[in-house]
């Protein structure tokens, strides 16, 4: 099964990213297809519209610790069930990413494919 993959990103806030990256998971599960929404945004709001609140737990994990070398998480790991059949999420929590984010900076060639490597296993 090929799967398709979207990045919807601007360095500007408050743009529409949020907004546009939920109705094309949910355009895409309308039609049928099954959504892997990953939120690579500190801010965590993409996990807070869909995520149940429930799928959550305390200390629960998330896309910043598979991208962290202080963390061997898996991504199969942290993907949690969205709130409609067929959407699953790679949440961010807590306030973890913003320091992946300053990791990221200085961990050298090859940062850039952590995701790309990660989502291969699960697509
Ligand atoms: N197509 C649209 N038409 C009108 N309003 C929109 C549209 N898309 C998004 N908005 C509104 O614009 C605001 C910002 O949207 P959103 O949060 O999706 O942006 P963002 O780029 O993800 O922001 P941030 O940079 O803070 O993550 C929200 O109030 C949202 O409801
Ligand atoms: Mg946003």
């Amino acid at each position: 099964m090929t799967a398709l993959v979207l990045a919807v990103c601007n360095q500007k806030g408050g743009v529409g990213k949020t907004t546009t990256t939920f109705h094309l998971a949910r355009a895409a599960i309308t039609d049928g297809l099954r959504v892997l929404v990953v939120d690579a945004d500190p801010q965590g709001d993409l996990t807070s519209v869909t995520v149940g609140e429930d799928s959550l737990i305390e200390g629960q994990v998330g896309l910043a610790d598979v991208l962290s070398d202080r963390s061997d998480e898996h991504i199969r790991d942290v993907i949690v069930p969205g709130i409609w059949p067929g959407l699953d999420v790679v949440p961010t929590t807590g306030d973890a990413l913003e320091g992946v984010n300053n990791e990221l900076v200085i961990a050298g060639a090859g940062r850039e494919q952590r995701l790309h490597t990660a989502l291969a296993d699960v697509i």
